[in-house]
């Protein structure tokens, strides 16, 4: 095991509460930081263990990302202030001892090992578990089903076309996906969370710029929110003092990209963007051209960042950032991660479609194992009219 700080946080005249989360964290999502958002809330310091793809592999099966990729998705979220890595994926009270720990936090479902024991009872059964509710209508589940929905052998993104190696894929999927042209989730149904002002609330950092800061504008799809996104925030938020997100609706990262892009809806990308520490502020719904009312409206923009990458014109053709050339305030910076795109981790569970496949189906039978024996307890309560 090694861990990183990434904050160091004081609390005046106590000791600060320490709490631990532990967990894959795959595909990091809000569902995610909305469980660390609620431990760090339980406590003054958050320390969170992210399992390596070795102990997954060996408890759940394989993970969609890879653990370095992982790490850094969760260190990323702006509620933790530190990661271990290569947490172990029973909780034990030697590794809580080990980092200082409190309790533990984690989500109201159970979490089993591969030998079927709740992970967590050798911490329950000292006295050193919370909970925190789960988000509804989200996990890394529902987003391997979307992306496996939208299976075929290959994805036409304008006039690049994505070769699999896959074969076999579903016609019916592969008809839909080409139509295109509808916002994710409508195609599948799949698309299960529903989004309140809370929530935004809730993730939104509420800062704003002071005078005299540079405030640093970037815009794009962000869909399925990943390592590459985090190192362009960074680097763009090193650029200046702010950043800014301009996050596309679905409408228009459809008319861009095409097919049944994008796979999270702009609700879920805004929360995917917010809970990232490098972001101060988002658009919802940005315009994919930067018109003037984006460099006014919300607040003075000073440079307009774009990741070294061919962009895509315009539906009218045009270059999205021609305004901001032409200003003299658009920079681009070194895309750090050119191999990992949101195309690329279509690809990955495209390539391993049998494997996910198999994985979804135990899930699905572990989750209708889970309903029913809650509804079992439910009329048993009744019936003894507890
Ligand atoms: N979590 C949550 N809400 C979700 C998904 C996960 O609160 N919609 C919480 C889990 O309960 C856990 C933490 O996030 O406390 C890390 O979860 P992880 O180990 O990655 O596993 P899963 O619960 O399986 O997450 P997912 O279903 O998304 O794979």
């Amino acid at each position: 095991m090694s861990h990183i700080e990434t904050f160091d946080t004081t609390t005046a005249g106590r000791k600060p509460v320490r709490v631990w989360v532990d967990g894959c964290f795959d595909m990091m999502h809000f569902g995610h930081a909305n469980a660390l958002r609620q431990a760090r809330a339980m406590g003054d310091y958050l320390v969170v263990g992210v399992h390596s793809d070795e102990e997954i592999e060996k408890n759940k099966g394989p993970c969609v990302m890879k653990e370095e990729e992982r790490y850094a998705a969760v260190a990323a979220c702006k509620w933790v202030d530190e990661i271990v890595k290569d947490a172990p994926y029973v909780t034990t009270l030697e590794v809580l001892d080990e980092y200082n720990i409190d309790f533990v936090v984690h989500g109201d479902d159970i979490t089993t090992a591969a030998d079927g024991t709740d992970c967590y009872q050798i911490v329950k059964d000292a006295g050193r578990y919370k909970e925190c509710k789960r988000t509804v209508g989200i996990s890394t589940t529902e987003l391997v089903g979307r992306m496996l929905l939208l299976t075929r052998d290959h994805h036409i993104r304008g006039s690049r076309t994505v070769k699999s190696p896959i074969q076999g894929v579903d016609e019916a999927a592969v008809a839909n996906f080409t139509q295109g042209s509808l916002p994710a989730g409508a195609l599948t149904g799949i698309a299960h969370y529903l989004s309140t002002s809370k929530k935004i609330i809730q993730f939104s950092s509420g800062r704003e710029p002071k005078a005299g800061d540079k405030v640093v504008y970037v815009d794009g799809a962000f869909d399925l929110f990943h390592t590459g996104h985090i190192e362009f925030f960074k680097r763009a938020r090193e650029l200046g003092d702010y950043l800014l997100v301009g996050i596309h609706d679905d409408q228009t990262v459809n008319a861009i990209k095409g097919g049944n892009f994008p796979v999270m809806n702009l609700q879920e990308r805004v929360l995917g963007a917010l809970q990232c520490r490098y972001v101060d502020e988002v658009i919802i719904g940005a315009p994919y051209s930067v018109t003037k009312d984006v460099l006014e409206d919300v607040y003075h923009v000073d440079v307009v960042v774009h990741g070294a990458s061919d962009q895509p014109l315009d539906i009218d053709g045009r270059d999205p950032y021609e305004l901001p050339k032409t200003l003299d305030i658009y920079k681009e910076v070194e895309h750090p991660r050119l191999d990992l795109t949101t195309t690329t981790i279509i690809e990955r569970i495209i390539a391993n479609r049998h494997v996910y496949i198999e994985r979804q189906a135990r899930k699905a039978k572990k989750a209708l194992a889970e309903a029913e024996a809650e509804q079992r307890e439910k009329e048993l309560k009744a019936a003894l009219h507890l």
